[in-house]
């Protein structure tokens, strides 16, 4: 494994071997706990761990022993997502047991400091999905108190209905009682459209939002799924009634689509809603075995919402310690193309955007422009869209390149546009809106950025930012290692 391999990111959490979505994301004794779904051996996603990683800053990640393995059990071929929650003061993590091409619900109970994990001798908790549904999935955990009682919610699909979140109840998150659907979708309407949700819903994440009271919502996000393809992570507004979940609107959560997908979220001890997702791939299978990894886990999000509900998205504010040098702060007209380059950088701009303008932002750009990743807002009559256009942005005919856009708030052209730059991590966020997305520049020197405005103006700020150390001098010692293949 080349210990320069220039697509590995340097301040986002990535690993040797597989990983995909963030689990059991929790806040402890003054810790900030990442599990994630891993596996060690070879990047690929096969026999399912849960990693495990700690932070204090949210910033700087140390890798801690794995905490699930699967076992000769119900979850002897993989232990997939899950969350974790106390239990009269017993760190508990309920996670879905994949066995023989299907998921049920399983337990495994820490030790204090939530690094060692004994499973439940009685497991799964639950010994089959509703008897009177058809269900293609069930899989996925979001659990909540309300008093004495645990509710949790179970990701499901109905065949010929669409997704579905299915909700229990119990007193001791052993025996749980089904309740119904708090919600279901319908797989006809949207179909093919970025607000389709699919026919079965991954990782459902149910939290309230806003000001308690007459501001407050109750977010659903999941990630729609359909037959066996990941496409694109969307969330309903709406409010909590009893047993069902009232929508009052659907929306994208990142204009990325699958390229933020599956995340979880938590409240931190400041009451902060923090959301993590995986960046997944968009190379090939063989490139990544090739690089040896597979799989970033994006930087922390500040989750808030706005007064309709809708969600504000941002990088959560510590990222702004990773910021090493302020290589421009001026008239973004003045940007000095040809000294600002960088593959690890932070780049936040002001702009105005008159009707009818457009801005053009370039990444990873190469001097000629053989290869560049070209970030496009433009003020049309239907109001501000933000678009990634990675056409360009490798040389390779192989890695991903389809199109992402979609349509960014703002009133009076007005946009506050920031965009990290992560070798090929690449997160950014107009108003609130983010679009995550992955590009594989070939050549040394795609590390230009530039800018051009049609009309109106922008003030920009750049930064290089620090690697985090567990990226450099820890990564490259232990995969140097030899890992046993599959
Ligand atoms: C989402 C997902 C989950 C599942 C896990 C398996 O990416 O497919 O539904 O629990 O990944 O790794």
């Amino acid at each position: 494994l080349a210990a320069t391999d220039p697509h590995r990111p340097e301040f986002h959490f990535v690993t040797a071997g597989w990983l995909n979505d963030p689990n059991g994301l929790t806040f402890h004794e003054g810790l900030f706990h990442l599990f994630y779904q891993y596996n060690p051996y070879a990047p690929v996603h096969h026999k399912i761990h849960w990693g495990h990683a700690v932070s204090s800053d949210l910033l700087e990640w140390e890798e801690l022993p794995i905490a699930l393995t699967p076992g000769t059990g119900p979850d002897e071929d993989g232990c997939w997502s899950g969350v974790l929650v106390h239990h009269d003061g017993v760190p508990t993590i309920m996670y879905s047991g994949r066995k023989g091409g299907s998921e049920l619900p399983c337990l495994a109970f820490g030790t204090p400091d939530l690094t060692q994990w004994r499973k439940h001798p009685d497991n799964p908790v639950i010994s089959a999905p509703p008897a009177d549904l058809d269900i293609i999935a069930f899989r996925d955990h979001c659990l909540w108190q309300e008093g004495d009682t645990w509710r949790q919610v179970i990701g499901s699909g109905v065949r010929g209905v669409g997704g579905a979140a299915l909700l229990y109840e119990s007193r001791d998150l052993r025996s749980w009682t089904y309740l119904g659907p708090l919600l279901t979708g319908n797989a006809e309407t949207n179909k093919g459209t970025p607000l389709w949700t699919g026919t079965m819903w991954e990782c459902i994440d149910v939290f309230p939002l806003g000001d308690a009271g007459s501001g407050q919502h109750h977010i659903m996000v999941f990630s729609a799924w359909d037959h066996g393809v990941t496409m694109h992570t969307l969330y309903w507004v709406g409010q909590m009634e009893g047993d069902r979940f009232i929508p009052e609107g659907l929306h994208r959560l990142d204009l990325g689509g699958r390229f933020f997908y599956a995340p979880q979220s938590m409240r931190d001890e400041a009451g902060r809603r923090l959301m993590f997702g995986w960046l997944q791939e968009g190379r090939s299978d063989a490139a990544q075995i090739a690089a040896g990894w597979s799989g970033v886990m994006s930087l922390p999000r500040l989750v808030t919402a706005r007064p309709d509900g809708t969600l504000h998205q941002h990088p959560a504010p510590e990222v702004d310690r990773l910021r090493s040098r302020l290589l421009f702060d001026g008239d973004g007209s003045h940007l000095p193309t040809a000294e600002l380059t960088g593959d690890q950088l932070d780049v936040e701009l002001d702009v105005t955007l008159p009707p009818g303008a457009t801005l053009e932002v370039k990444v990873r750009a190469t001097p000629d422009n053989a290869e560049q990743t070209v970030y496009l807002l433009e003020h049309t009559t239907n109001g501000v869209r933000l678009s990634l256009d990675r056409s360009t942005s490798s040389l390779d005919p192989t890695v991903d390149t389809t199109p992402l856009s979609g349509s960014i708030p703002s009133s009076d052209g007005k946009v506050s546009l920031r965009i990290l730059v992560d070798h090929s991590a690449l997160e950014s966020f107009a108003n609130g809106v983010p679009l995550t997305a992955r590009a594989y520049p070939t050549r040394h020197d795609a590390l230009g950025i530039g800018l051009r405005q049609s009309a109106g103006q922008t003030t920009a700020r750049v930064w290089s930012m620090n690697s985090t150390s567990r990226n450099t001098t820890a990564h490259t010692h232990r995969v140097s290692a030899d890992l046993p293949r599959r």
